[in-house]
């Protein structure tokens, strides 16, 4: 049984039919990228196994439980992880008060006092290790909203990582980065991702980063799975570059 398992999943918006039947499985530590041309259903599909976008119909299993209808909280308290497109942080709290409070998030209630000197040790401690894996050691007490784009892009993963997330859902992750910047990102994730049987669900338009990290790609349009397969199979698959060519772009 997959670590997650989406059957039928389906969205409709009014009369559009945003996502159609689509089935996607990821095992512990796959690594798997959702492509698809503009307005293929992508960012729906995340939202709907996020749950943060109710489904027409279809079902979500994780951790072999079916998880529909569970809060964002609680998906997260199950093992679920995400970052957002848009950033999502506390940009009046220091870098390291933003994974600290993931940090802290996670621990057991009646552990400690609440503020115990104890606690605060251990939280921080803990937040400086995720610091340290994403390289953003030195900006610890940087205010996070002073950070650079792509830094930031980097806190969020540090504070999604700091849940201990069994699978980490990646909202174009290197959106509004510069060249060197993806590439550092790149290969931040492919260290990050050596040692552990995380598992990643990447939804990204660059696909550079979708090459350099996937597993397999599940590629989407209009709503509708055209491809599910090794990344060389589906960069071979006349199906994927009609989809790309037809919409008049390659993924940019
Ligand atoms: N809240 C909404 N209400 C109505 N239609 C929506 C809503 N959200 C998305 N859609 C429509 O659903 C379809 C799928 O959108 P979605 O955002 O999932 O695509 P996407 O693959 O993420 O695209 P992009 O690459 O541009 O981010 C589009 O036609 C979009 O216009
Ligand atoms: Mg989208």
């Amino acid at each position: 049984m997959s670590l997650l398992e989406c059957r039928g999943l389906t969205k409709k918006w009014g009369a559009l039919v945003a996502v159609s039947k689509v089935d996607i499985a990821v095992s512990a530590g796959e690594v798997v990228a959702l492509i698809g041309p503009n307005g293929a259903g992508k960012s729906t599909v995340f939202d709907l196994i996020a749950g943060t976008t109710q489904k027409t119909s279809g079902t979500v299993a994780f951790r072999n439980e079916h998880v529909e209808g569970l809060s964002a909280a609680a998906l997260t308290r199950r093992g679920m992880g995400r970052t957002y497109q848009i950033t999502s942080l506390f940009p009046s709290l220091t870098v390291l008060e933003n994974v600290r409070l993931a940090v802290q998030s996670c621990e057991p209630r009646r552990a400690y006092p609440l503020f115990s000197r104890l606690l605060l040790e251990r939280t921080t401690e803990e937040a400086l290790k995720w610091l340290h894996r994403v390289r953003l050691r030195e900006h610890a007490n940087t205010l996070a909203g002073l950070l650079s784009h792509g830094d930031q892009r980097l806190t969020e993963i540090a504070v999604a990582l700091a849940m201990n997330p069994k699978l980490l859902l990646l909202d174009e992750p290197t959106q509004g980065m510069s060249v060197e910047e993806t590439r550092g990102t790149v290969e931040l994730l492919k260290s990050l991702l050596k040692d552990t049987d995380m598992a990643v669900l990447l939804v990204e338009h660059d696909l550079e980063v979708v090459f350099g990290l996937a597993h397999r790609i599940v590629v989407l349009d209009r709503g509708r799975k055209i491809a599910d397969g090794l990344p060389a199979a589906v960069r071979a698959d006349p199906g994927v570059q009609q989809a790309y060519l037809g919409a008049g772009h390659v993924a940019h």
